[in-house]
């Protein structure tokens, strides 16, 4: 396995915009997917790091704060506090949350565009641009409205026309307004800094091709961009909400997001490396993560991420002048539809992740997103598929069978794990080890290569092995005519729970935190709980009292759910 160079791995989630709440789209691309694989590393007591923080300068946050009424900073702040108390609920395990408006970022922004400067990587170039007299700044190409030069319509898009569908540059409008206050604007010049990304494209390239096992989707967006050449890319917006171009004479001038926020994902690393206490903490610690060979970086993103994460930030990474490492794999989801709809935030028609955790649990929403994960294709999330994921598949699969293995030996060994001995298994007790063995060892190989829908499946599988196994073998049978054969038939269904719990823990922590509890392991679940997990369940130890652990969903609490969003469809 392509893990055997690597001594650590370091996780990125793309940074989530600081401009509203997360939805379930949201969770289905970079978030649970990363989360998974983090804690299946931990599980493996494999050494990680999982970053992430809040994306927070940009137009649309400066125009939220105005219509608020707030400045863009206190809009930030509120929106970080609620998305980081949301994951957290949710069960997300960063090892650091950040907010690119903190200092720190503002540092290690700026020090990265000054190395890149410094060596004379960036080029300078003056363009017209639109600016507006009455708000006293210039305007991205979405906020400029004008009368379509081809159609003669009014309301065409500084970037397209509706109308007739023609792509249009903002400066062929007729009679250009802003979109805002639909006042006129008049073409200013402006100078600013281009990052030329055609240097780098040989060495993209090869970086590419040296990678034959990143997914299909974003091997195609890549090869696109080579075949049509990379061009020059700018890296400074003319704004006051942005981190300042540390040059002198660049007043009012910032860095372009997308050059800026990625770099977050150091100063979220840095940030770490500071918090650290203890005798070994180092504040430069961070730099063994990005800048030492043996860190596996992994960008876990959505698709129209790819070309910041594929391109733009690596041929960054390759201009500074330290070694940087550069990623290993960029896992990009595809997107997540909504009951066959496609998501709108702006319409409401969406199911925001603080609403859903009032009224439901963390864990049956990690396992249907990951059972339906948009790996390769577009998937769909339904109420009823969720109510169904958790009441036939949790609950039928799962949570009966552990429930049943803890009440029966509770009720009839007194919570104590049963003698055995391996002279008594009868072919039926290890054929069912075997198979969940088998399971289990695909599961890995799924969870290696971030497959997490297909990891799902061997780990249902095995489920069913269980639940077979507990039919056939009939201890509720033997415990009346052979107590031995009883107790064995039990010591081989709790060996199967622990591997279950192993294989599930990743997408549905909570519930199977309590079970690891419950088998009285001795290791941390997340430091290397994996080798005690395949391990024996010794004879003669106590087994925690069992609880049910995914709850039925009835059409109560579901319905509603459904009639909300098809009252959205309707208006
Ligand atoms: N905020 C962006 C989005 O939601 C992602 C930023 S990823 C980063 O699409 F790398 F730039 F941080
Ligand atoms: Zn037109």
């Amino acid at each position: 396995m392509s893990d055997r160079k690597f001594q650590r791995t370091l996780i990125t989630s793309a940074l989530p915009y600081a401009n509203g709440e997360i939805h379930l789209g949201h969770l289905a691309g970079a978030y649970l997917p990363a989360d998974i694989y983090a804690r299946y590393l931990r599980l493996r007591g494999r050494e990680v790091l999982y970053i992430c923080g809040s994306d927070e300068y940009g137009v649309p946050i400066t125009l939220t704060a105005e219509k608020l009424g707030i400045s863009p900073k206190e809009l930030v702040d509120r929106n970080h506090a609620s998305i980081k108390d949301s994951f957290a609920r949710f069960g997300m395990s960063f090892d650091n949350f950040s907010q690119t408006s903190r200092d720190i970022h503002t540092e290690t922004s700026q020090a990265f565009f000054k190395d890149l400067f410094d060596q004379g990587v960036f080029v300078q170039k003056t363009t017209d641009q639109f600016y507006s007299p009455s708000q006293q700044r210039f305007l991205a190409d979405r906020y400029i409205e004008g009368t379509c030069p081809k159609c003669h319509k009014e309301g065409a898009r500084g970037d397209q026309c509706e109308a007739c569908g023609s792509s249009l540059d903002p400066t062929e409008l007729l009679e250009p307004r802003n979109v805002q206050d639909n006042s006129p604007l008049e073409l200013r010049q402006t100078t600013h800094w281009f990052l030329p990304l055609g240097d780098f494209q040989d060495r993209l390239v090869a970086m590419m091709d040296a990678h034959p096992e990143w997914k299909d989707n974003v091997l195609q967006y890549c090869r696109g961009w080579f075949q049509d050449g990379l061009s020059d890319r700018a890296v400074t917006r003319d704004l006051n909400w942005g981190v300042p171009v540390p040059l002198p004479d660049h007043e009012g001038k910032v860095f372009y997001v997308w050059f800026e926020a990625p770099i977050g994902y150091i100063s979220s690393t840095r940030e770490w490396a500071a918090a650290q206490t203890g005798p070994d903490s180092d504040p430069e610690a961070w730099r063994q993560w990005w800048q030492d060979p043996g860190t596996k970086l992994v960008h876990f993103i959505g698709k129209d991420n790819v070309f910041f994460h594929a391109v733009m930030f690596p041929a960054m990474l390759m201009a500074h002048s330290e070694d940087y490492v550069l990623p290993d794999n960029v896992p990009a989801n595809e997107f997540l539809n909504l009951e066959g709809q496609k998501l709108s935030t702006s319409r409401g028609f969406a199911v925001w992740l603080p609403e859903f955790l009032d009224q439901f649990e963390p864990d049956p929403l990690r396992y249907t997103l990951a059972r339906n994960a948009p790996e390769t294709r577009d998937m769909n999330f339904t109420w009823e598929g969720f109510q169904a994921r958790n009441n036939n598949e949790l609950g039928n699969n799962f949570g009966n069978f552990i429930n049943r293995v803890f009440t029966f030996i509770h009720k009839y060994f007194e919570g104590v794990v049963p003698q055995w001995s391996p002279e008594v298994m009868t072919d039926l007790d290890k054929q069912a080890l075997a198979d969940v063995e088998a399971d289990l060892a695909a599961w890995a190989g799924h969870m290696e290569r971030f497959e997490v829908k297909a990891a799902l499946e061997s780990c249902f599988h095995a489920g069913q092995v269980g639940n077979r196994y507990f039919d056939e073998a009939a201890p509720f049978k033997t415990r009346k005519t052979d107590m031995d054969r009883c107790g064995h038939s039990l010591v081989v269904s709790i060996q199967i729970i622990a591997k279950l719990v192993v294989m599930l823990s990743p997408v549905v922590p909570f519930a199977m935190e309590k079970v690891w509890d419950w088998l009285g392991m001795q290791t941390d679940l997340w430091h290397g709980g994996w080798d005690e997990g395949i391990d024996r369940i010794p004879a003669g130890r106590t087994l925690g009292k069992p609880e049910i652990l995914f709850p039925r969903l009835d059409d109560e609490i579901i319905q509603p759910q459904i009639e909300r969003l098809n009252k959205l469809l309707e208006e």
